[in-house]
């Protein structure tokens, strides 16, 4: 992998607040890798433990948004089944509406660390486009969040065809890159997103566009771009954050002599002591999106 410094254009390495990513994203897909196995993205142990503590948690908002749009065709909702599930926070948040959740990864370190107190939640090893314990036309809701950029998406569509009953739904769900309400800390964090574009598969633009060129092979599908997600942070939440995504572990592996992580915190601490606490809390702003649509009846 290149060094990123080398490769970025001015416009990247400058740290000025208004940089905006979606100004970047053609020449950031220049940038990205086609060399990642997107299946071994989340491997190690240390990163799926950070993952399953710091990544953000969907809003109640946003679940019952999708189980109401699943109860449009299908009243009682029995199974969800959620691909590239991993460490289950896109998984237990429908526990409550069904009455079974299988998460699936292709992780064995993500499904790991996926919670094993909730009764009605089971977490499987697997492939979003080969689910051969689930039965054909047993499933009210195929979802996936935050995943669907890595996964074969025509093979991925095709299984969830297969599982899903008549009127059942198909949801995919995720985030974009986040910003801050302190402008100085939105710089650092765009700064360093910015480099680490290099380190990403090309197919990550998908969420930076929020999926714009996906579409849901089912006549009448919409998307929801209305709803926020805001997880409140200090420095050292932020740190374990950045180090449970890809980029920043691979770039961290393939520079260990830099302390990477440790500097990004050290800015934040920096901007945040002329406030007179290096340590409070700040604001992590995500705009989440959702693609919905239900196989037909007939
Ligand atoms: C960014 S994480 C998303 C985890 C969780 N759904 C969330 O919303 O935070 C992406 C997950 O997709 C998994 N994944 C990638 N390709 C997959 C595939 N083909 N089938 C199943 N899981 C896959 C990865 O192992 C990883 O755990």
């Amino acid at each position: 992998m290149h060094s990123p410094n080398s490769v970025l254009s001015p416009q990247f390495t400058q740290s000025s607040p208004n940089v905006r990513m979606e100004a970047h994203i053609a020449q950031a897909r220049q940038m990205m890798s086609d060399t990642v196995d997107k299946t071994k993205m989340y491997v190690d142990m240390e990163q799926s433990k950070a993952y399953a503590e710091h990544r953000p948690r969907y809003t109640d908002e946003m679940f019952k948004t999708i189980v109401d749009y699943c109860k449009e065709t299908i009243p009682n909702l029995n199974l969800a089944v959620d691909i590239g599930c991993g460490p289950g926070m896109s998984t237990i948040g429908f526990a409550k509406y069904f009455k079974k959740v299988i998460g699936v990864d292709v992780s064995e370190t993500q499904v790991a660390c996926a919670p094993k107190d909730v009764p009605n939640c089971e977490f499987k090893v697997g492939y979003s486009d080969k689910l051969p314990f689930i039965k054909s036309g047993s499933v009210d809701l195929v979802c996936s969040g935050e995943s669907f950029n890595l996964m074969p998406q025509k093979e991925t569509f095709a299984e969830a065809d297969r599982v899903l009953r008549p009127g059942g739904t198909i949801a995919i769900f995720g985030y974009d890159l986040p910003s801050s309400d302190n402008p100085e800390i939105n710089a650092v964090i765009q700064k360093m997103w910015l480099t680490m574009i290099p380190y990403w598969p090309k197919e990550s633009t998908q969420l930076f566009d929020k999926f714009a060129s996906v579409q849901i092979p089912y006549p009448g599908w919409i998307r929801n771009d209305s709803l926020k997600l805001t997880m409140r942070v200090d420095v050292s939440k932020y740190v374990g954050m950045m180090k449970s995504t890809w980029p920043v572990t691979a770039y961290s592996k393939e520079h260990p002599d830099e302390d990477f992580v440790g500097d990004i915190a050290k800015q934040i601490q920096a901007i945040l002591a002329k406030t007179g606490n290096p340590n409070q809390e700040y604001n992590i702003n995500y705009n989440l999106f959702i693609l919905m649509g239900h196989k037909p009846k007939n």
